[in-house]
């Protein structure tokens, strides 16, 4: 089997591109090998390559950017996802695609069923839901996981910032009122093996059922309870960091470009029942992450 890995050098594409090795010869691939403002470059890759599964991790992530950089958005998570289905089609591969709690507008009291109605609050959420949808018309076999609230021990996220400024202050404000499941950028990656090789089995059997599914790792918290639980593990391992405070304000005190859902939270039931997976907790793959250092 061969895997064409888009954006290998992102959280998700980085543990996709050793993660997915066992499965067959891997193609990862990053912006400068296969840049999705390239359209016309990025098919004739695809058609070069043949491959029988493209799993596209790469994506435009900057979300408040975003807000100023419409097009630039709807380019990468619109129309180039449009030319991987359209090439996904044309080879009869399985196209495996990334998406977004951001297409919510987190108005909902409760966590997001995959068939929920979606009102992107900001561009970039737009953006990716305009690939989702680009998706489902193509005709392709495809996978839409949705996540949230990605991290890793590399690349630019929460935890990495908040390692930073817990090391530069002793007090910090962490908004406290927006709910979601933290997600380790590695459990995504052995997740999808797992959906992937499945899948292959279901396309084979003609059972497969191209799909929305949300693939989170299980609990919630704020970002405040985030950062708390990343300082007290660090604290553990690190003297200085004993006497940090971490104030809980509201989002109306940290007002950014892009508005974000207060409620993140996505449910998983239908992922785990199909695909007999269970979800770690957010808490312990955040140990882990923070254990690789
Ligand atoms: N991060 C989150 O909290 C979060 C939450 C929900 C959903 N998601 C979704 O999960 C997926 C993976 O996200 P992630 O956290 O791994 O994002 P990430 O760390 O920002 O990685 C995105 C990758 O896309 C690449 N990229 C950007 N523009 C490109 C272009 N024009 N051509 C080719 N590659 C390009 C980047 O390349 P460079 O390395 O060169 O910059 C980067 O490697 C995305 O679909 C994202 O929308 C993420």
């Amino acid at each position: 089997m061969k895997i064409l890995v888009t954006g290998c050098n992102g959280q998700v594409g980085f543990e996709l591109a050793r993660t997915l090795l066992p499965l067959g010869e891997v193609f990862a691939l990053n912006r400068e090998q296969f840049d999705l403002t390239n359209l016309e470059s990025c098919r004739a890759t695809i058609q070069e390559i043949s491959p029988d599964v493209i799993v596209n991790a790469a994506a435009y992530t900057a979300v408040d950017k975003a807000e100023t950089e419409r097009e630039t958005a709807f380019l990468i998570n619109e129309k180039a996802v449009a030319v991987l289905a359209q090439e996904a089609k044309k080879l009869n591969a399985l196209l495996i695609h990334y998406s977004t709690d951001y297409v919510f507008d987190g108005t909902k009291n409760a966590p997001y069923n995959e068939d929920d109605a979606t009102n992107p609050l900001n561009v970039y959420g737009e953006s990716k839901l305009a690939g989702e949808q680009v998706i489902q018309q193509s005709g392709a076999d495809y996978l839409i996981l949705r996540t949230t609230w990605v991290f890793a021990s590399r690349g630019q996220n929460f935890v990495k910032s908040i390692l930073r400024l817990a090391a530069e202050r002793e007090e910090l404000n962490i908004v406290a009122d927006q709910i979601g499941a933290p997600t380790s950028a590695r459990f995504i990656a052995e997740t999808t093996a797992h959906i992937l090789r499945q899948s292959q089995q279901e396309r084979g059997a003609k059972t497969f059922k191209s799909d929305i599914y949300n693939l989170t790792n299980s609990g919630e918290t704020s970002w405040h309870g985030f950062a708390e639980k990343i300082v007290e593990l660090v604290k553990l391992q690190n003297t200085e960091l004993k006497n940090r405070v971490i104030n809980p304000i509201p989002t109306t005190a940290y007002p950014t470009p892009a508005k974000r859902p207060l409620n993140s939270r996505l449910s998983t039931q239908k992922l785990t029942q199909h695909f007999n997976l269970k979800m770690p907790s957010w808490e312990t793959v955040l140990e882990l992450c923070l254990a690789e250092k």
